[in-house]
């Protein structure tokens, strides 16, 4: 093991700890994420049809296992039929946009209403534009079509094309170009400037901020669910939230949110990222205070993970709050499927995608590595750790989910 400067360098896993980390509430600003403008955002969910809590899926024997005190895992397959949580984001932004341009608060709009042929002819012909791994893009396809309006999708090199199918499937246009994640996000957002299209993008940059803070403020519908359900299963809080990035659009959201609630009593965060996108755990070694970029194809199983660049606006409450991002190889949410896939007798099956399974399957290897000893101690996982995971898809790839949880891939 190679320990230093908090770095812990382990066979698939590296663990960068936080080397500046901030007391709750005292670093970056996380009132967006509130629980009141959670209960806003959720009560626009609720107006939509397909809306039903998903469920929390309490795995007591695993946690067992582990030596953990509890392990609950937020199960986002059933997300309105569409296998991921994505569309939480983009339907409340797109909600947003609409109520804006009807002069509106979203408190006083519907689903049915921003359906309406009034609110339709109001509005106009509108074009939502984006680029997507697969989930992004299909849940803004999702709401483009609820609302009648218009989507074009592009897509990264090297994306499944089922993936694309279901987008098309709610009547967007999608390609898969041949750029890379985050040089698909600037041809997007150039041909949406040339073309009058609105950009609903799930990533920040300067100037670039109002619609991917409402698809941050969209997520939270996931984690108030997660907090009321586990208060009925008599957990008050978790004291661990392990959190997938990409471009941690989601990690923030997640952080933001049971900051705010928790405060001072805030659970521990873990970042968790492929390896070969991880770019929080690089600017958590660089410690300093800016985002570093990972180029390069980002080739990794973690389809949803695979982004390079940090979303802006969740990047100061990641650098600040987080007290370790963790790296892993492929193999690591590969075992992550096949465990949710295929649960100990007596707890719920969760069936989990690649991006889905990171998290989880990060916490099998730090709880059960003889090498993870020191990891675990650091983090403080033990027997009275009550940890919440977000299965943030099902198989939204299925041949890879097969192939992985049938037949033992474990990589690329
Ligand atoms: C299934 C899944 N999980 C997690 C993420 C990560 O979200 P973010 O890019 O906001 O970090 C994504 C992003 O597309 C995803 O599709």
């Amino acid at each position: 093991m190679n320990s230093r400067k908090g770095e812990l360098t382990l066979s698939k896993v590296k663990i960068q700890f936080n080397g500046n980390p901030k007391a709750p509430l005292a670093g970056a600003d996380v009132s967006l994420l509130s629980r009141e403008n959670a209960e806003k955002v959720r009560a626009f969910h609720r107006t939509i049809d397909a809306y039903e809590p998903t469920p929390l899926a309490r795995l007591q024997h695993l946690a067992q296992d582990f030596g953990l005190g509890e392990v609950l895992v937020k199960d986002e397959s059933y997300r309105f039929g569409l296998n991921a949580f994505k569309v939480l984001g983009g339907s409340y932004a797109v909600a947003e946009i609409l109520a804006h341009k009807l002069g509106k608060d979203i408190s006083e709009v519907s689903c049915e209403y921003l359906r309406s042929q009034e609110a339709r002819n109001a509005v106009g012909d509108l074009t939502f534009a984006s680029t997507t791994d697969g989930n992004h893009g299909r849940g803004l396809a999702w709401a483009a079509e609820q609302f009648n309006q218009k989507a074009i999708i592009y897509m990264p090199k090297g994306s499944d094309p089922v993936r694309r199918d279901n987008i098309r499937a709610h009547g967007a246009e999608c390609t898969i170009s041949d750029l890379n994640y985050d040089d698909c996000v600037r041809m997007a957002w150039e041909k949406a400037q040339q073309n009058g299209w609105i950009t609903v993008q799930d990533t920040a940059w300067k100037g670039y901020e109002e619609i991917p803070n409402y698809i941050m403020q969209g997520y939270t519908t996931l984690a108030l669910e997660a907090l009321e359900q586990m208060q009925a299963m008599g957990v008050d809080r978790p004291t661990h939230v392990l959190l997938q990035a990409g471009v941690g659009c989601f990690a923030g959201s997640m952080l933001g949110f049971f900051m705010s609630v928790f405060g001072e009593n805030a659970p521990t965060f873990i970042i968790v990222e492929p390896e070969a996108a991880n770019c929080f755990y690089v600017s958590a070694v660089a410690n300093d205070g800016t985002p570093h970029a990972v180029e390069g194809d980002l080739a990794t199983l973690m389809a949803g993970l695979a982004c390079g660049e940090p979303n802006l606006t969740s990047w100061e409450m990641l650098r600040d709050y987080p007290v370790a991002y963790a790296s892993c190889q492929d193999s690591v949410a590969a075992n992550g499927m096949r465990i949710l896939g295929a649960p100990l007798p007596g707890d719920p099956q969760v069936v989990s995608g690649e991006s889905g399974a990171a998290t989880t399957g990060f916490l099998q290897w730090v709880m059960q590595q003889d090498e993870a000893e020191e990891a675990r101690e650091r983090l403080g996982l033990d027997a009275s750790s009550k940890v919440l995971c977000i299965s943030t898809e099902g198989d939204t790839s299925p041949r890879t989910y097969r192939d992985v949880v049938w037949f033992g891939r474990r990589n690329l």
